[in-house]
């Protein structure tokens, strides 16, 4: 019974989360085409790609974005990012073009690249950071010169079928809309230009379209009981167990073992749980007005350091976080009036890294919370975290009836009734949804 229960509360609990993002709700991918002017034969845009989304930026290998020309657009020359091929423009004679294709294929450039192909925001291998991390930096820009296509924005045809990876599956962008041009101040500040036309494209995340598992897991302690509330098993899924790697394991030693693979494949180490990451929450101490947490985040993954990476957590306490050691924190704001969910991520130069599997791939953080005495307790598992995301993904959690139990205090009986009194409600309202 209690094995179905969690079962059940975990799927539920899931597949609610796949629809779209609780915590937060209008986070989006932005892609903009300013035209900035119209050529004998087309137009000059800027694209411009905006992460409006908190905690979940674009990694490495970066982004691509592919759309598909409504007529029979070429692209004559590109700034601060290229197409992956250029397709078959074999009836140009003396100007060829940079991309012939229907649908063609974009990416950033790699950092270093001379300066006459930069552009503005460009060149950073196509990572975007996060909104919430560095709202300045998540950006990527580049400039396109267009061919045989519309030359006023009467006969200009938007492109269609907007796809985005970043890096991997899990965007699904909208159609292109007319927006009220986008004006631009000069540097002095003195001047007011505005683009010919705008177009927008807004992609949005499904952890679903990403993956069929999580991603990661979470496990639990606490001082006041001495069980350790592991992963639950299987947590991202045991499939690939043949090719996790022990961590003794001569392999280890040999050349090469850690270089990541064009399409991220990871190379995991052997465990319960089989995930890449896993995000341990300790309760630590009890102060008479505070109380501390620890916050572990550990890379089981040989073919990846994580860099820029952010840990979003849900608790009700998280609006009274008095002081956080080592980590960053931002208080994240998903509906005005429920200020209970944050980000963390890693310092600069410091544990903004989170190196591959091994003896440092850990960071750890601890953080004072100022209790609230109408609502805190110990009871009842409510010291835990109720939703927690790794780099934009949520976590698998424990199931509740593993958390660790104060003694004397929530009888068994009475967390597995409230369990399954829970789970019911959730099972009803995804049916709802
Ligand atoms: C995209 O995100 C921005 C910033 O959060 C928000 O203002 C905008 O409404 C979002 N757009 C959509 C279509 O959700
Ligand atoms: C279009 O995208 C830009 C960001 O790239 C955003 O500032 C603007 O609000 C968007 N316009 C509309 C109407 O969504
Ligand atoms: C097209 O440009 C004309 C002026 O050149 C302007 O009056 C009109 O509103 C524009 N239409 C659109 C759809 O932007
Ligand atoms: C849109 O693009 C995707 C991927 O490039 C392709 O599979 C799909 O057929 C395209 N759809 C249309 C209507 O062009
Ligand atoms: C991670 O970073 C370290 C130090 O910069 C480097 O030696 C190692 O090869 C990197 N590992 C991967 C998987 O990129
Ligand atoms: C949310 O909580 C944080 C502390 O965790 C506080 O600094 C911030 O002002 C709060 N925001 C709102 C809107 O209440
Ligand atoms: C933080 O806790 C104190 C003490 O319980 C309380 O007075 C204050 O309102 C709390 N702050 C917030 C933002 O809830
Ligand atoms: C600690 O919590 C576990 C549940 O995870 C429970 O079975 C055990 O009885 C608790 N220990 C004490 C001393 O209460």
């Amino acid at each position: 019974m209690k094995f179905v229960v969690s079962v059940l509360f975990s799927l539920v609990l899931f597949s609610c989360a796949s629809a779209y993002d609780p915590l937060d709700p209008s986070g989006n991918i932005t892609i903009k085409w300013d035209v900035m002017s119209w050529t004998p034969d087309g137009y000059v845009a800027v694209v411009t790609i905006n992460n409006f989304q908190m905690y979940r930026h674009i990694m490495n290998p970066g982004w691509t974005l592919g759309w598909t020309w409504a007529k029979k657009e070429v692209i004559w020359s590109m700034v601060g990012a290229q197409t992956t091929e250029q397709g078959d423009c074999s009836k140009f004679k003396g100007n060829i073009p940079h991309c012939c294709k229907k649908t063609p294929t974009v990416v950033d450039l790699l950092p270093g690249v001379p300066y006459n192909q930069q552009y503005a925001n460009c060149c950073k291998g196509g990572v975007i950071p996060a909104w919430g991390q560095d709202p300045l930096g998540a950006v990527s820009q580049f400039q396109v010169s267009i061919g045989q296509a519309g030359t006023s924005n009467k006969t200009v045809k938007l492109p269609k079928n907007f796809t985005l990876l970043g890096p991997g599956p899990g965007y699904t962008c909208g159609p292109a809309k007319v927006v009220p041009s986008t004006t631009f101040l000069t540097s002095d500040r003195r001047r007011k230009t505005q683009a010919l036309m705008t177009w927008n494209v807004t992609c949005t995340y499904s952890q679903f379209l990403a993956r069929k598992n999580p991603s990661c897991c979470v496990s639990f302690s606490s001082f006041y009981n001495e069980t350790i509330t592991p992963c639950p098993s299987c947590a991202c899924g045991c499939q690939d167990k043949s090719n996790c790697v022990k961590s003794h394991s001569k392999i280890l030693n040999m050349v090469g073992v850690n270089t990541p693979r064009k399409d991220n494949t990871p190379l995991i180490q052997c465990t319960r749980h089989m995930c890449p990451i896993r995000v341990h929450w300790h309760v630590k101490l009890n102060y008479k007005d505070y109380w501390r947490v620890k916050i572990s985040i550990t890379n089981f993954n040989y073919r990846m350091n994580y860099s820029l990476w952010t840990l979003a957590v849900q608790h009700p306490n998280l609006n009274n976080v008095t002081q956080v050691f080592s980590f960053d924190y931002k208080p994240v704001v998903p509906y005005e009036s429920i200020n209970d969910t944050g980000m963390f991520y890693g310092l600069k130069y410091y544990n903004d890294v989170l190196m591959e599997a091994g003896p440092f791939g850990n960071a750890q953080s601890e953080v004072l919370l100022q209790k609230d005495k109408e609502t805190f307790t110990f009871k009842q598992g409510w010291a835990f975290p109720r939703r927690v995301y790794f780099n934009g993904d949520e976590c698998m959690l424990p199931p509740p009836d593993t958390y660790p139990f104060l003694p004397n205090s929530a009888n068994q009986k009475e967390l597995l009734s409230f369990t399954i009194f829970t789970s019911a409600v959730l099972v009803l309202l995804s049916i709802i949804w």
